[in-house]
């Protein structure tokens, strides 16, 4: 009942405002209100139906509200239609990827990923670093020959050889990027190239899937962070990636910083913020 009447006393009193406006502006509004109101009540009426469907078949799904300014962000759809990806489960920790480099724009130091499959995430990355006019060097280190052998640790989602992405598409992806250098190998083995092993870092994507080399990926760039730079481990807290959390967990132990688990997958840290356990 309260709130009926709180209702009605708004509708007052924006209807005593429109009243003000000339009799055309205000019909025209009035049209263009009705129209966003039913648009909103069909998108609502859609959303319960699919949501009483799931709960059927898949009862511990989650659904998120989909009124969010982001989804419809159009240079970040064009981004993610490039990689064929505007549809894709990934979307969150793409955006989270957009959102958290900003952090990172007045740091020194250079990026890198870990793990590049088509390239999408450093596409994001080198993307940042030129707009925002950053005199940084990306790295991106992948075997592209897919993932390596997988240990105890990984569970049995994985496959040696799974997502193997061709370098030669990966360079024609990123190849509106100057400041990108592509190492081919397996990790750890090209960490300790001349050119990369006493850079300092302010972002850095770690997304191999696995114990080892997500080990190998924190061990080597966690020390060589600036203070203030991010490391996001795209894998962390996923239940098809056990491995990988445990890589993150047993290094970040007796670390200040803890990782941030965020809702749409993954985890972040920044280095020198301590966070409670
Ligand atoms: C999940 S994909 C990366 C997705 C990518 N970050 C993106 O934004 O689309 C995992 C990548 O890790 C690479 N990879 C897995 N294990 C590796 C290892 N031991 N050494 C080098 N690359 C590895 C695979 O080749 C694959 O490209």
């Amino acid at each position: 009942m309260r709130n009926f009447f709180k209702r009605l006393i708004y509708d007052a009193k924006k209807y005593a405002l429109l009243h003000i406006l000339e009799d055309r502006d205000f019909e025209e509004l009035a049209k263009q209100e009705i129209a966003a109101k039913h648009k909103d009540e069909e998108l609502l009426r859609r959303f319960e139906q699919l949501t009483r469907i799931a709960d059927v078949m898949l009862p511990e799904y989650r659904f998120k509200w989909p009124q969010v300014d982001w989804w419809s962000d159009a240079w970040f759809n064009e981004y993610a239609r490039r990689f064929d990806e505007d549809k894709s489960h990934n979307i969150d920790r793409r955006w989270m990827v957009h959102q958290l480099l900003r952090l990172t724009g007045r740091l020194d130091g250079d990026t890198a990923e870990c793990g590049l499959y088509s390239g999408s995430t450093s596409w994001l990355i080198c993307h940042y670093n030129q707009a925002q006019g950053c005199n940084r060097t990306h790295f991106g280190f992948d075997s592209f020959s897919g993932l390596s052998e997988p240990g105890e640790a990984d569970g049995d989602h994985w496959q040696q050889g799974f997502l193997s992405y061709p370098v030669e598409k990966v360079e024609r992806n990123l190849a509106q990027f100057e400041s990108l250098v592509l190492k081919q190998g397996w990790i750890p083995e090209r960490f300790d190239d001349p050119d990369v092993v006493d850079r300092q870092f302010s972002f850095v994507h770690i997304d191999v899937d696995l114990y080892q080399p997500t080990s190998d990926s924190i061990r080597f760039f966690y020390p060589r962070m600036q203070e203030g730079g991010v490391i996001v481990c795209d894998d962390y807290g996923s239940n098809i990636c056990p491995g990988a959390t445990r890589a993150i967990d047993e290094y970040m132990q007796n670390c200040p910083e803890k990782m941030i688990v965020m809702s749409g997958g993954g985890g972040f840290i920044i280095k020198g913020l301590e966070v409670s356990g």
